[in-house]
């Protein structure tokens, strides 16, 4: 755990400018810096990062955060070495529990060895002691094998050119218990032992044996999104179980993140506007050697959340293709649960099954580049294949089926947050079920049932910025202007109403954490400490709306007018509330309450 206070030191004393300028070139626009966006191809800049408000925000694909966030999403790194990344270049120790004695040295100069000589406690490795190891493990595999003729006769019965296997740095573990010894010298010192149990490469049994983890094996090195190696697949030459042995998941490696080429795939992945998605290691480099690029493969899961967000921030096309059987299917229905929540307007991703018994490595041997991307551009798009799905298990000429229908896509609709996606399934449904769009709208809860006073309210909400969002935006330019609020203007709030809750949240964060507020000279963006927030990418709208925001903005007078906003708001739900009542029924308080607001 990195202490809060220590993040907020840190964002204050880093430029994100200079630190996204590093990665990529900044041009000065106005009060702000554009680029092309990174996280998504484009022609013209819409990616832009304040340097008076410390964030970047994409108007193009909604990429949004501080310095930590950038080298998380464009560099890969996880949260930790981030952090560690923005100190080092400041110069700046970052404090960490376990380390109690804190050492004098900065993280530039930790020694290209594989470890500290110092270092006894697990917890001092460092990402680029592990980082280090799996290099020399990926080399030292290389080179065993150009001398394992079993090793190579296997590649190449498989059809692998020696181009490609180099490309992609393909290598052989020997049969055998221990052979990482040639390379790491003090193998069974306490110390690399450590290290290489860490890095997942050999594993300590009961007596603290140690022994190689991966062995007769053809190894396949998995980069992070740095280009550095973080992990390994092997897969065994003969018939034997299990047929892939992944790295254990590390420090460096986590399997929900990582994509298999992703890495090396970018520059392709651009051209090509779109991105294959498929399961396998040989898939991916199979279609490489047949000029197709543009693949990655999950790592033996099923496709995360986390996977397609790095993905959308490369390209707005995403194809998934599995084998067309009944584990392909599940594979592809779990893509598209984990996508729905995720997909922008402009977003499209669609599914591609190969024919039975072919995967994307034997249908590309046999049928070649050109018939492949004719299968590409055959995908079926995410709807179709949503509605194919639930339909298939279902007898629409039974209400019964119909029902079931509205009942099964209610929930995946519901994810949905793309007006233009969500329109299209709405159309869909109509069609199949038979029920006319407005009865289906309050059947699905989409909308409210129609009380009059709500539709006005969602009218305004549509024409107007609400108060709500005006007070987030306020509060994130400065959030010392919190006390000016009163809270009981939160309490009733409707739960409903996402901005209000995400006003609620902000205001709840600030109220809790005055040392952070009053330290907080306007230079870090509160949502840095809001990251695991339900309302984060709302908030990051929000924030992203103040960058127009020059020194020209009276501040007070927006606070007030919102409050003031919010405040009636209050009233007429209050008057609302009374008048409902029949007048017998109300008591003289609130008789004079009414008249009260009433006059207002
Ligand atoms: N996989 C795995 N562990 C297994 C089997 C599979 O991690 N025991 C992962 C691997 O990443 C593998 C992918 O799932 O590449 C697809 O598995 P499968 O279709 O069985 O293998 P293929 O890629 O077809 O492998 P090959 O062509 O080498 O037989
Ligand atoms: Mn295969």
């Amino acid at each position: 755990m990195i202490p809060q206070l220590f993040i907020h030191d840190l964002l204050s004393r880093v430029d994100i400018v200079d630190a996204i300028d590093r990665h990529v070139p900044l041009k000065k626009a106005g009060a702000n810096f554009i680029a092309c966006c990174p996280f998504h191809s484009e022609k013209t800049p819409s990616f832009t990062v304040s340097q008076t408000k410390q964030f970047y925000h994409c108007f193009g694909c909604g990429a949004h955060g501080n310095a930590i966030n950038f080298l998380i999403d464009y560099g890969g790194l996880s949260f930790v070495e981030a952090v560690s990344d923005l100190a080092a270049n400041v110069g700046l120790q970052v404090p960490q529990e376990s380390d109690k004695t804190s050492k004098e040295v900065n993280s530039n100069d930790v020694p290209q060895s594989y470890i500290n000589e110092h270092s006894t406690h697990s917890s001092e490795i460092s990402s680029q002691d592990l980082i280090a190891v799996m290099q020399t493990a990926t080399q030292f595999y290389r080179e065993k094998l150009k001398v394992s003729e079993k090793a190579i006769a296997y590649l190449k019965e498989r059809g692998l050119s020696g181009k490609i296997a180099a490309r992609f740095a393909i290598g052989y573990a020997p049969a055998g218990w221990q052979n990482l010894g040639e390379v790491f010298p003090d193998y069974k010192s306490e110390s690399i032992r450590k290290l290489l149990v860490k890095a997942g490469l050999v594993i300590t049994n009961d007596d603290s044996n140690q022994y190689d983890r991966f062995r007769d094996r053809i190894m396949f090195p998995i980069l992070n999104q740095r280009g550095q190696i973080v992990g390994f697949g092997g897969r065994v030459l003969e018939q034997e179980e299990p047929k892939y042995l992944n790295s254990p998941e590390t420090a460096l490696f986590e399997k929900g993140r990582e994509l298999y080429n992703l890495f090396s795939s970018r520059h392709a992945i651009r051209e090509a506007n779109c991105v294959v998605v498929v399961e396998g290691y040989m898939d991916v480099i199979m279609l490489s050697q047949h000029g197709i690029d543009y693949a990655v493969a999950t790592l033996g899961t099923a496709t995360t959340s986390l996977h397609i967000q790095k993905l959308l921030r490369q390209t707005d096309n995403i194809i998934f293709c599995f084998d067309g059987d009944n584990a392909g299917k599940k594979a592809a229905w779990r893509a598209l649960e984990n996508s729905l929540a995720l997909i922008s307007d402009g977003k499209y991703l669609s599914f591609l099954f190969l024919p039975e018994g072919d995967d994307p490595d034997s249908y590309i041997r046999n049928y070649g580049k050109e018939s492949f991307e004719k299968k590409l551009k055959q995908s079926i798009p995410l709807t179709e294949f949503l509605f194919a799905e639930i339909c298939s298990e279902l007898n629409l000429q039974s209400l019964e089926g119909r029902a079931k229908l509205v009942n099964d896509v209610k929930p995946l609709l519901h994810q949905v947050k793309a007006s233009a996606l969500s329109l299209i399934l709405l159309n869909r449904l109509v069609e199949l079920s038979g029920i006319n769009r407005n009865e289906l709208e309050e059947l699905l809860q989409i909308r409210p049932p129609g009380r009059k006073i709500r539709k006005l309210e969602n009218l305004a909400r549509r024409q107007l910025t609400t108060p709500y969002r005006r007070l987030i935006r306020a509060l994130i330019y400065n959030p010392n202007y919190s006390v000016k609020l009163d809270r009981n203007l939160l309490v009733e709030c409707s739960v409903s109403d996402e901005e209000a809750n995400a006003l609620k949240e902000l205001i709840g964060f600030i109220d809790t954490h005055p040392h952070l507020i009053k330290k907080t000279k306007l230079t870090t963006s509160l949502l840095t400490f809001l990251q695991d927030s339900p309302y984060r990418s709302l908030l990051e709208k929000i924030e992203s709306e103040i960058l127009e925001w020059g020194d020209s903005i009276d501040l007070e007078v927006e606070f007030l007018g919102a409050l003031e906003k919010l405040q009636q708001i209050h009233r007429n739900r209050r008057m609302t509330e009374l008048r409902s009542k029949s007048l017998n029924k109300l008591t003289e308080e609130e008789k004079r309450e009414l008249q009260r607001l009433a006059m207002l």
